[in-house]
């Protein structure tokens, strides 16, 4: 048994399969011939996990490459890691520590480990957010939270998620980016009597947080506020570097939680603002609910498990080396934004867990849009681009528009067309058009000088393309939470089979490090020993 899935003698079984896909048909593997072959392949292919049904059917697999991938799994001892993980052994090697953000959503008296202490946190700053929601801290009317990566992107994309839920009279802001053009236009409509600023840094030394934070100390200041206290707070586990800088409530955590998977403690805050305690306790409910699901179902069932196995399939036998996410839902915009963190600084790996390095790839390239904006950018790329990438959709059945009268009805029908748009671009990846199709139909346009049949290519699209859809039956606290617990798990499964260390970040260190050695350079011109494109660049950012 090896923690490489490539150095399983199953990679090799994988490999022949793939190579008789393709032997087979001259093409590889054709979902639409699959469909045709197989009347159950839907109900075979579509689970339900908690809050989540998936449909697996529009992608490159079937029972036997399943069957397969299952193996894989199992040879590298997937089960015993992932129940490693939940145990809280230090499975971030590099670190040293456990990574344990399953435990910040493990009900009380669950015996997860740091139940306790997991608890009492949460109790303090779930009656922190109260207090603000009840005007307790003053009549708080913006909250601007500052933070970035992990300390921003979860508590970011949650809120807008939760949008129908906020308390209305509240808004939320979110300050990331060391560019003042972040800041600067947050600042300006907010009313210093009436704003909190929650600092939120796992570390408390990001440079990006920092300098935002005292720049909006400064602001406060220069507004005439003049208790920093109650209108600063922090969310961090260095409260000692947080109470340097001079803000008297942090709200701490531990280093076994993950920035990425953070948003489940303090630095939740926000959210818990933003919609409640209740909202906030749901939240964390779904997250733990699929948690159980990823923790005892069968790997044949095992959504994230199956997820991240065609996550494998495709990355290293098709070679695909991006998957795009397409969410129908205009609140889980910042989606695609926050899985790029949470995928590709967990598992954009280059050596394994020995430090050897790696001989097949690690993480795609995530991105996306939502939908149906996308579709009027960049699908044309996923429907006739030269290269295949897997598209996920995720739609919503039940709309919560909070408005009532004429309104609401057209916003209902508008739902439907959100809806049939989402399936028919899964509908359209798949089937696809022939040239013989495309010449066949009536072009809507007709150029005078191209021959037909160069216009049909023109118009054909090669189709088979793969999907995967999402469904959850309405965007609520709860299936939010565990949609993306469901992501944790499988950005881990995939991690954990190419047996790389998915929860350290070690690649984002040089360019602090060099920016912190740039910096000076541009207080003094100094450019020696710099190589010529950086010294030229320097230059002219200083010149007159
Ligand atoms: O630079 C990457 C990173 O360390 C992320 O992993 C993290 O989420 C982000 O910076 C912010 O870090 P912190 O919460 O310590 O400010």
């Amino acid at each position: 048994m090896s923690a490489r899935c490539d150095l399983s003698p199953v990679w090799a079984e994988l490999q022949a399969h793939f190579d008789q896909e393709g032997a087979a048909s001259g093409r590889g593997f054709d979902i639409r011939t699959a469909f045709q072959a197989d009347a159950g392949r839907f109900q075979a292919l579509s689970f339900q996990a908690p809050e989540v049904f998936a449909d697996l059917s529009k992608n490159r697999i079937d029972a036997s490459t399943l069957a397969l991938l299952l193996k894989l799994a199992r040879d590298c001892g997937l089960e015993a890691r992932r129940d490693a993980l939940l145990r809280g052994d230090p499975v971030n090697l590099t670190e040293g520590r456990a990574v344990l953000h399953t435990a910040l959503r493990a009900p009380a008296g669950s015996g997860a480990p740091f139940n306790d202490e997991v608890q009492a946190s949460l109790d303090t700053m779930l009656a922190f957010a109260e207090s603000v929601r009840r005007g307790e801290r003053g009549a708080i009317t913006d909250v601007v939270h500052i933070g970035i990566g992990g300390s921003d992107l979860g508590p970011a994309m949650v809120v807008q998620a939760l949008e129908a839920f906020r308390a209305p009279g509240l808004r939320l802001h979110f300050v990331s980016n060391v560019d003042g053009h972040d800041l600067a236009p947050v600042l300006r409509g907010l009313d210093a009597r009436h704003t909190l600023f929650v600092i939120a840094s796992k570390t408390f030394t990001t440079q990006e947080t920092l300098a935002n934070a005292q720049a909006a100390k400064a602001w406060f200041l220069a507004q005439g506020g003049t208790d920093v206290a109650r209108h600063f707070v922090a969310t961090s586990s260095n409260t000692a570097a947080a109470a340097a800088f001079g803000i008297d409530t942090a709200f701490g955590f531990w280093d076994w939680v993950g920035g990425r998977y953070s948003l489940w403690s303090v630095i939740g805050l926000p959210i818990a603002i933003a919609v409640g305690a209740d909202n906030f306790r749901a939240l964390l409910a779904g997250a733990h609910a699929m948690d159980q699901h990823f923790a005892t179902t069968p790997l044949e069932g095992n959504l994230p498990v199956l997820l991240g196995l065609i996550d494998i399939w495709y990355r290293n036998f098709h070679g695909f080396t991006s998957r795009s996410v397409a969410p129908y839902h205009q609140g889980l915009r910042r989606l695609p934004a926050y899985l790029q963190q949470l995928e590709m600084e967990s598992n954009g790996k280059g050596v394994d867990l020995d430090g050897q390095p790696l001989s097949v790839g690690t993480s795609p390239v995530v991105w996306g849009e939502a939908g149906t904006n996308g579709q009027h950018a960049y699908f044309q790329m996923l429907h006739q681009g030269t290269d295949v990438i897997p598209v996920e959709f995720i739609a919503v059945k039940r709309p919560h528009h909070g408005v009532t009268g004429e309104l609401a009805d057209k916003l209902l029908d508008q739902h439907r067309k959100l809806l049939a748009n989402c399936l028919a671009q899964s509908q359209a990846l798949m089937q696809g058009k022939t040239a013989a199709e495309a010449l066949a139909e009536k072009a809507p346009t007709a150029s005078a000088t191209l021959d037909r049949e160069v216009l049909a290519r023109h118009r054909s699209f090669p189709g088979n393309r793969p999907s995967t859809t999402l469904l959850l039956d309405a965007l609520t606290p709860r299936s939010l939470g565990a949609l993306i617990a469901l992501y944790e798990h499988r950005v881990f499964v995939t991690g954990a089979l190419w047996g790389i260390n998915s929860f350290d970040q070690w690649g984002v260190e040089l360019g602090k490090a060099l920016c912190n050695q740039l910096l000076p350079r541009f207080e003094s011109g100094d450019t020696a020993g710099l190589d010529a494109s950086t010294a030229g660049l320097l230059k002219r950012l200083l010149s007159a």
